[in-house]
């Protein structure tokens, strides 16, 4: 079955309780199925991870890049966005696509969070709309499929 990736970095796993005046209380887990629902609905198989480590990210888009049935990956590098030329290298380096999500609008909040080292080799990208931004991300992805 085609399946879509959605990969969370890091502190994603403490969402509902970090910030949750900027990221709202809404749990990771419930985004995954959120994902889950959103991704049945379109015929897909939804694979969610979640990690803190910047070279599991990329080891994982590598894989997302080897798999022909993903679609394609929908990420939310959190902090590594701004910061990570590696991740940069990796999303260039694949051919499936990637769609950035951010739950807060980056561009209303602090001025390192305005670059982003994803956009420039993103496929898509959706910011600001809250955890819902997921569910726009792989709604997405089909129009974007390689
Ligand atoms: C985030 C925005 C990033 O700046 C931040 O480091 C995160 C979450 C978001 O979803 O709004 O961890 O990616």
């Amino acid at each position: 079955m085609t399946s879509v990736l959605v990969l969370n970095g890091p502190n994603l796993n403490l969402l509902g309780t970090r910030r949750p005046e900027v990221y709202g209380t809404t749990t990771l887990a419930d985004v995954d199925r959120l994902c889950r629902d959103t991704a049945a609905g379109l015929g897909l198989d939804l694979d969610f991870r979640q990690t803190n480590h910047e070279g599991v990210l990329i080891d994982w888009i590598h894989e997302a890049g080897d798999v022909r049935d993903v679609l394609g990956v929908v990420l939310n590098a959190g902090a590594y966005t701004h910061t990570s030329v590696a991740l940069h290298d990796a999303i260039e380096a694949v051919e499936v696509p990637v769609v950035e999500v951010h739950i807060s609008n980056v561009h209303r909040r602090e001025v390192f969070r305005h670059h982003s080292y994803v956009s420039a080799v993103a496929a898509g990208i959706v910011v600001g709309f809250g955890v819902e931004g997921y569910a726009l991300a792989i709604r997405g992805l089909p129009g974007l499929a390689r």
